[in-house]
């Protein structure tokens, strides 16, 4: 097994990562373009449309297996036979060693110790301080000039909200969102030695930092998830410290490098059309939760995922994923799929199946952190169309760099009139 998996995953290196996909790229590789597409000035979902039209999945000239199909990515997440496990060791991600990168039963013991308080009913219980931190944070930017509402508001909130879960002084904010930035980036892979250098000394710095406060919540434990997870861990061996620091990092950083790429782009998104701005602006009760969804669906923050085939994967009228495949899932293309979506590149919050997205995934990794992200979303919006229902560009927003995690580096706007 582990043969297989290690044969797969060499793909994965000597595909994406190699000088090789330049060329391949240039020759028309449509995964090789994705791979090296400039957010900001390539358009991915055009990418994206290259890869369905050439069927519901097909293998690149990387040697990596693609789909772009809705139907094709939700076979494959939910498949007993789609792993998750990145074993080539010259390719390892900090977050690989968390249960984002195990298979059941790794992975169904480590997910199911946290999921509880990811509950949508524990999490609800988190709405008034959400509302509160986004509100505190309005009060705060200036409504006559120019705010970049990614540093004032949509990055610091997700911040706030899992430091206060996760039981962490967001008096460290600062460190986090610079150990994040690196640990996120090291998604598109190290492509310097000097950035396999950095994520090393982030990763390291982080899991010591971490290991610290679980030790400390053991002498005096709180009412937070480090310390439930130290309990835990102390009810006989069901938890070991590194893989509570483990699922620590993957939450912390899944926590905050996600939700900012939706408020940010969904705002903007938003504010390319004046109508429906109007529109969820004047009854934002009724509008709210579908303008989450339609934002998560048209621009989701993830915009592929990665699955190994252990056995064939059937999707649809008898064709298969072989054995062996390593395939890159494009969520963000799922989402953009005629077959599902009617005119899929229009941003419509009232689309009445917008939460048909993938933008979570699907499965049993299906992200854990969905209903959060959800209720963040719908505070964050709440509370700045409520305020600022004439917020406007006050200039051109820039995007971050990686190809994988889509989000906005700055959003300039003028909150009032
Ligand atoms: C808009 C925001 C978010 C998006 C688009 C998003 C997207 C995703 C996706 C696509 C996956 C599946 C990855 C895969 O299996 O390959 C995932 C997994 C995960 N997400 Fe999120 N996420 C978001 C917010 C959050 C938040 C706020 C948390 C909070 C802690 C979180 C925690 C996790 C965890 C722990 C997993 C791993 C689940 C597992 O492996 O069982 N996410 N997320």
């Amino acid at each position: 097994m582990t043969t297989l998996l290690e044969d797969a995953r060499t793909g994965v290196t000597l595909g994406l990562t190699s000088v090789a996909t330049r060329g391949l790229a240039l020759m028309g590789d449509p995964l090789a373009q994705l791979d090296r597409h400039r957010p900001g000035i390539d358009d991915p979902f055009a990418i994206m449309a290259k890869i369905r039209q050439r069927g519901p999945f097909s293998r690149s000239r990387t040697g990596l297996w693609v789909t772009a199909s809705h139907d094709v990515c939700r076979e494959v997440l939910r498949s007993k036979d789609a792993s998750s496990r990145n074993v080539d060791e010259r390719d390892q991600h900090p977050l690989d060693d968390s249960f984002i990168g195990m298979d059941a039963p790794d992975h169904t013991r480590l997910r199911r110790l946290v999921s509880l308080a990811f509950t949508p009913k524990a999490i609800g219980e988190h709405r008034e301080r959400i509302a509160n931190v986004a509100n505190q944070l309005l009060d705060a930017c200036p409504t006559d000039r120019p705010v970049d509402l990614v540093s004032a508001f949509a990055a610091p909130l997700p911040m706030a909200v899992i430091c206060d879960l996760l039981g962490l002084p967001a008096s460290e904010r600062e460190r986090f969102f610079r150990w994040g930035e690196v640990l996120i980036a090291a998604l598109d892979r190290a492509r310097s030695l000097d950035g396999a250098r950095q994520v090393r000394l982030a990763n390291a710095e982080l899991r010591a930092y971490l290991a610290a406060v679980v030790a400390e919540r053991r002498r005096r434990p709180d009412d937070d998830l480090v310390s439930a997870l130290a309990a835990a861990a102390d009810e006989g061996d069901r938890l070991t410290d590194a893989e509570i620091v483990s699922t620590l990092t993957l939450l912390l950083i899944a926590g905050f490098e996600t939700t900012v790429n939706l408020i940010g782009t969904g705002t903007s998104n938003l504010l390319d059309s004046r109508d429906q701005l109007e529109l969820v602006s004047a009854e934002l009760d009724a509008h709210v939760g579908n303008l989450v969804e339609e934002s998560l669906r048209f621009e989701g923050a993830v915009m592929y995922t990665f699955r190994v085939a252990l056995g064939d994967i059937q999707v649809g009228d008898g064709a298969a994923i072989p054995r062996g495949a390593t395939v890159v899932l494009g969520l963000a293309g799922a989402n953009r799929d005629p077959a599902v979506f009617d005119q899929p590149d229009r941003f419509d919050v009232t689309r009445t199946n917008a939460r048909e997205h993938l933008a979570f995934a699907s499965g049993p990794h299906y992200c854990l952190g969905a209903a959060l992200a959800r209720l963040e979303a719908e505070e964050a919006w709440r509370a700045l169309l409520g305020r600022h229902p004439q917020i406007r560009r006050a200039g051109e927003a820039t995007y971050r760099p990686s190809p994988i995690i889509r989000g906005l580096a700055s959003l300039p706007v003028v909150l009032s009139r």
